[in-house]
């Protein structure tokens, strides 16, 4: 396999759980920018932003969407905000098929609300903060080659999606 299997989608909405199912089903290397962002830095995402900013986090994910966008038949699983910059969306699909993990505001909720390490939800009302992020960004997750409905299929369901478009493109 020559492309990368790229997601994207909102925070929650099941991007890493897919990845790392891909990872064992298919066999492939997998990378998350959130990740590699963490052990280049030595900080947790949220100690990164509070002390440097969201400007240092974004350029540091432009440069790891760069080096990333080169691999060949590999996951890609990307931060919610990597479609924020244009030049990334351009480099992953240079390589690879995006699929937009697609999750309603409410299930996104529902599966982060008891988390801590969201540093976009630190905000008296997450919901209200998730319906207009979601909202704001659905133009531009919306230019992603596939739609994979992250609410309503299981995950299982998402992967055979997944493989069925991988291999369309294969053929
Ligand atoms: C962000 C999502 C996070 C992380 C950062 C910013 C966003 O990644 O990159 O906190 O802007 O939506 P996940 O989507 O993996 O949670």
């Amino acid at each position: 396999m020559k492309k990368n299997i790229v997601l994207i989608g909102m925070m929650g909405s099941g991007k890493s759980t897919i990845a790392k199912l891909l990872e064992k089903r298919l066999r492939l290397k997998r990378y998350s920018t959130d990740e590699i962002i963490e052990a280049k830095t030595k900080k947790s995402i949220t100690e990164l932003v509070a002390s440097k900013g969201w400007d240092y986090f974004r350029l540091k994910e432009e440069r790891v969407v760069a080096q990333l966008s080169k691999k060949k038949g590999v996951i890609i699983d990307t931060g919610g905000g990597v479609i924020l910059n244009p030049a990334n969306l351009k480099a992953l699909k240079n390589n690879g098929i995006v699929f937009f993990v697609k999750a309603s505001p409410a299930s996104i909720y529902k599966r982060i609300k008891n988390e801590k390490h969201r540093p976009l939800l630190q905000v008296p009302n997450p919901l209200g903060e998730i319906r207009r992020i979601y909202k704001e960004r659905l133009p531009l997750y919306s230019r992603a080659d596939v739609v994979i409905h992250a609410s309503t299929a299981s995950f299982d369901k998402a992967i055979a999606k997944i493989r069925k478009a991988v291999n369309i493109s294969l053929s």
